[in-house]
């Protein structure tokens, strides 16, 4: 699909339309066209957000001109940004005109910038089962709210009443009776619409929008591969109400708006996520959450600038870190990157659910318990039965058809047996054929249960792990098949296992910091394992495993608040530092179960709903960045303002404990790739840094605020190159009452972000196409005439960079012309083993400082080809931040 004509069209002339003046990257560096390396992967042709400057956002002039001058434009609504800029969607849906299109936009005088609209990936989270019965007791451990003190709350009779709650999401399955059972005004569930329908793919030219007002329901199928309820399932945790399952919501009674965004399939759109979080604003939340993902860390791309403008409103934004903490640090995801967005981690919920059966045979031999699960299909209707060997008998596979058709004995029976070179589905069917009434099945290696899909076979299939299976299949073997019989017993009700990584920070949750070195995630809540509502066509009830999951336990935790502290009037600032204030610090995971995990991992802790509510101190900031080593000093020491809410004098300890530090690159870091958070690198213990706070007890009278300064002591030796990243709390611990902790999270780098590498230089080369690698020292020859002689140019990031530029250079080093404008926000790939290419240069070069130039060939001579990055923090005035390399020479012949 990205290789469509239309793509590559628009490709080369974006790359044509860059406006780019002065020589030696002046003031006047102002590219209109905002793009990322990263989001021209996933740019949709012949749609923009353009950014523009006007006294009325309707600003007339540029749309009616527009529609006079294209015949198939249409625009979206206009939102404002925080800076006072406007935004509008434009399409044009002509294929043929985009080219000239874009070309309008830029010209224009009023646009400031063009954004192309961009895919937004469909939300992760990982199923973990389909659970659809569950005891009380059983929901009650699952969903763990006496651990994040919500269950306080609710017994208080907090429960969310009158905060109106946004989600932007794959929509609901509002007739869930856990949800309500309908949708409307009187309804759990009572605003909000579907602004995809089911159909949706944001990469196609011909979608129909959904009429108004047409109710944001997930109908999908359990056949749609894609839909795996992840709308319903955070509705759930957030109000889902069962009570003879015992299960409750965070926040049951709060009134909930959904904007469907995600068809059935696939993902969904910049521009649609835009269109929801403005509809989301006039619908007047108090929490908006929302999925964008985009890997994008940057603050400045216009959702997150979108939700930092909400966020000023006195919304509450709340938004997930992101799932990629197995690839280190600096995986925060955008719009995390908004400054004032709630970003949250995954914590790993001490239980988790799982299904159990156990065996017994006529001669009174009992086996298990083994763990299974089945597909959402079964309906829990997997039955109880008499087990025997499936399929083949040296493979047990039922791939084919002979094996199975001449197995008399399967009828009414259940059938083992084992992957094969055919589908699951393909296997049940056989062994149905043959009379078998479900079918039991294992993989051939790992030994964890493999998940159960959602397929379409005629019999119920439960899945086992490749350990019980082979320990079944020897039962099996072992019995005298004419005489003895094996019953296998399925327990209906989930039971509940105990994690080994309990309280810790799930393996999975993404770690900061932000690219600014800003501390990011906020705080954790669980988000593994998590138990809530699924469509019903997925049977109703399951687990997942996500930050995805994380994030709307905090969306209802903060309604709670909003109710309970409604009178007060405080801003929303101060909510959201309570929040952190009191969250519980955890443990890092692995063997170093006393040492505190990094703020990096957990930001302040899982979070403690009733202390952020009720507990008397308020610390504000609630968190800081001492930076890294080369910034200046003013990041060297913060001062905390603390208040006492309460109406008694207060008194704490101040004292500041060291956390696990972070080494991001491992502790052999020459080519400074990330290391991921399993790494034994990547924790070490203590580094020498020292943190003070100016005053060691505080006591306050109600109502009065004291200041205390916090300052970092750098040791004099370290080795900047490991680029450690430190953390630790400030802790306030009270003395003579019984009053709870409260804790300040900070971290800083023992190091220099702006002297890391920003290019591999081994990979910036140019190679032919037969993949021969030029060196310094080679000449390459490119022949024009020939375009299978064309250079293939390599180029690597280490780090991020605010700015990226390929030119042609002459021998005086004069540039000739742009290969690659610049690139804005140009992200490192997480793989820092992977190269991008540009495959191959045809000869096409772009001048550089005239918006209206069409792209010419170069002329014959001798050239090389330079490549030039901002260093992180760099200054795109300064030529000495930007590193600059240069290939071999480059010849070209006519
Ligand atoms: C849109 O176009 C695709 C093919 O380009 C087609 O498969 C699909 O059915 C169309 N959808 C609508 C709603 O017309
Ligand atoms: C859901 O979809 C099914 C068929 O796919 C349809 O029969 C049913 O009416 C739909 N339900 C609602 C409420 O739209
Ligand atoms: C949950 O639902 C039950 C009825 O099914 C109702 O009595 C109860 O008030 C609800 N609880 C909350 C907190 O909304
Ligand atoms: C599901 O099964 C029905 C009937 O066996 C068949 O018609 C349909 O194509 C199947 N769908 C899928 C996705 O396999
Ligand atoms: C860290 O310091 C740099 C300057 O070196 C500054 O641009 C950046 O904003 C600082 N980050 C934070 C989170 O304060
Ligand atoms: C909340 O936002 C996160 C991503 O920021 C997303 O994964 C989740 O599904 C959203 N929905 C709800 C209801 O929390
Ligand atoms: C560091 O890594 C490089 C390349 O991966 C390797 O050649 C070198 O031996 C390593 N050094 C140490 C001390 O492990
Ligand atoms: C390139 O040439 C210089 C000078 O002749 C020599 O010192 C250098 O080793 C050569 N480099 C390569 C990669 O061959």
């Amino acid at each position: 699909m990205m290789k469509s004509p239309i793509f590559i069209a628009y490709s080369v002339l974006l790359l044509s339309l860059f406006t780019v003046h002065a020589n030696n990257y002046d003031n006047s560096f102002s590219p209109k066209v905002k793009s990322s390396i990263e989001n021209q992967k996933h740019i949709i042709p012949g749609r923009f957000l353009i950014e523009y400057t006007a006294n009325d956002i309707h600003n007339d002039d540029i749309f009616d001109s527009l529609m006079n001058t294209y015949q198939t434009v249409s625009v979206g609504e206009a939102v404002t940004l925080s800076d006072g800029g406007h935004i509008r969607a434009v399409h044009n849906d002509n294929a043929n005109e985009h080219d000239n299109f874009l070309q309008t936009l830029v010209d224009h005088q009023n646009v400031v910038a063009v954004y192309p609209v961009t895919y937004i990936a469909r939300p992760a989270s990982k199923s973990n089962g389909y659970f659809g019965q569950t005891s009380p007791e059983t929901t009650k451990k699952i969903q763990a709210h006496s651990l994040t003190q919500v269950d306080q709350l609710h017994k208080e009779g907090w429960s969310g009443k009158g905060v109106r709650i946004c989600v932007l999401d794959t929509g609901v399955d509002y007739l869930h009776p856990a949800l309500g059972g309908g949708f409307g005004p009187g309804y759990k569930i009572s605003f909000g619409a579907d602004l995809v329908g089911d159909e949706y793919n944001p990469m196609a030219q011909n979608n129909t929008a959904p009429s108004d007002n047409i109710p944001p329901l997930d109908n999908c199928s359990k056949l749609n591969k894609e839909a795996d309820g992840h709308g319903t399932h955070v509705v759930g945790i957030i109000a889902g109400n069962d009570t003879s399952k015992g299960f409750i919501g965070v926040s049951p009674d709060a009134d909930i708006g959904v904007w469907r965004v995600f068809g059935c399939n696939g993902g969904s759109s910049s521009e649609i996520i835009m269109k929801a979080m403005v509809e989301a604003q006039k619908a007047k939340c108090d929490v908006i959450n929302m999925s964008l993902g985009n890997g994008a860390p940057w603050a400045e791309q216009p959702h997150a600038a979108f939700a930092q403008k909400l966020a000023k409103q006195g919304i509450s934004v709340v938004v997930s870190n992101g799932n990629n903490g197995e690839s280190g640090a600096f995986t925060v995801t955008d719009p995390a990157g908004a400054h004032d967005a709630l970003s949250v981690a995954a914590a790993t919920n001490p239980n988790y659910l799982g299904s159990l059966f156990s065996i017994k045979t006529s001669t009174g031999k009992t086996y298990g318990p083994y763990s299974y699960q089945v597909a959402p299909e079964a309906n829990d209707e997997f039955p109880d039965g008499d087990i025997v060997l499936g399929g083949a008998s040296d493979t047990l596979s039922a791939c084919e058809s002979d094996t199975v058709n001449n197995n008399r004995n399967l009828k009414g029976k259940l059938a083992l047996v084992k992957q094969g070179p055919c589908q699951i589905t393909e296997q049940a069917n056989r062994v149905a054929v043959a009379g078998a009434i479900g079918l039991v099945y294992f993989n051939t290696q790992a030994n964890h249960l493999i998940r159960a899909p959602f397929i379409n076979a005629s019999i119920p299939i439960a899945t086992i792990s490749s350990v019980s299976g082979h320990h079944l299949m020897s039962i099996l073997k072992n019995v005298d098949s004419n005489r003895d019989h094996v019953h296998i017993k399925f327990e209906r009700d989930a039971f509940v296992f105990e994690s080994a990584t309990a309280d810790s920070i799930a393996y999975f949750s993404s770690i900061g910091p932000t690219v600014e070195l800003d501390m990011k995630p906020s705080f954790a809540a669980f988000g593994s394992d998590v138990y809530s509502t699924l469509p019903q066509y997925l049977g109703g009830w399951g687990t997942k495993s996500g930050t995805s999951m994380a994030t709307p336990y905090v969306t209802g935790v903060v309604a709670l608040m909003r109710q309970a502290l409604a009178e007060k009037n405080l801003p929303l600032q101060t909510l959201h530092e309570r929040l952190q204030n009191y969250g519980k610090i955890l443990n890092a995971f692995k063997d170093k179960s006393s040492l505190l995990d990094s703020p990096l991992r957990q930001g302040a802790g899982l979070i403690q709903a009733y202390n952020a509510i009720k507990e008397p101190l308020h610390i504000s900031p609630s968190y800081f960045s001492f930076n890294d080593t080369r910034a200046g000093l003013e990041y060297r020491s913060h001062s905390l303002k603390i208040t006492n809410t309460g109406s008694k004098t207060v008194k704490y300890r101040v004292s500041c404990t060291a956390s696990a530090s972070i080494s991001p690159y491992g502790s052999n870091n020459t080519d400074f790739r990330l290391v991921g958070y399993d790494s034994d690198k990547f924790y070490t213990d203590s580094v020498n840094v020292k943190v003070t706070v100016d005053q060691d007890s505080v006591e306050l009278q109600p109502d009065e605020s004291k200041q205390i300064i916090a300052s970092v002591h750098i040791p004099v030796k370290y080795n900047a190159n490991d680029q450690i990243m430190y953390g630790g709390f400030i802790q306030f611990e009270p003395i003579g009452t019984d009053a709870a902790q409260a804790h300040v999270p900070y971290f800083g780098v023992l190091g220099s972000l702006y002297d890391l590498p920003t290019f591999k230089t081994s990979e910036l080369n140019i190679k032919n196409q037969q993949g021969r690698i030029y060196d310094h020292n080679d000449t390459f020859v490119f022949k024009l005439s020939d375009p299978s002689t064309g250079p293939n140019i390599g180029f690597h990031l280490m780090t991020p960079s605010r700015r990226f530029v390929i030119d042609l250079i002459d021998s005086n080093d004069n540039r000739i012309g742009y290969i690659v404008p610049t690139y804005n926000y140009a992200e490192r790939s997480l793989n820092a083993m992977s190269t991008k290419e540009l495959n191959p240069w045809t000869g096409k070069l772009i001048a550089d400082d005239n918006i209206d130039s069409v792209p010419f060939i170069v002329s014959p001579g001798l050239y090389r080809i330079r490549w030039s990055a901002l260093r992180m923090f760099g200054d795109i005035d300064k030529n000495e931040d930007w590193v600059v390399q240069t290939s071999c020479k480059l010849e070209i012949v006519a």
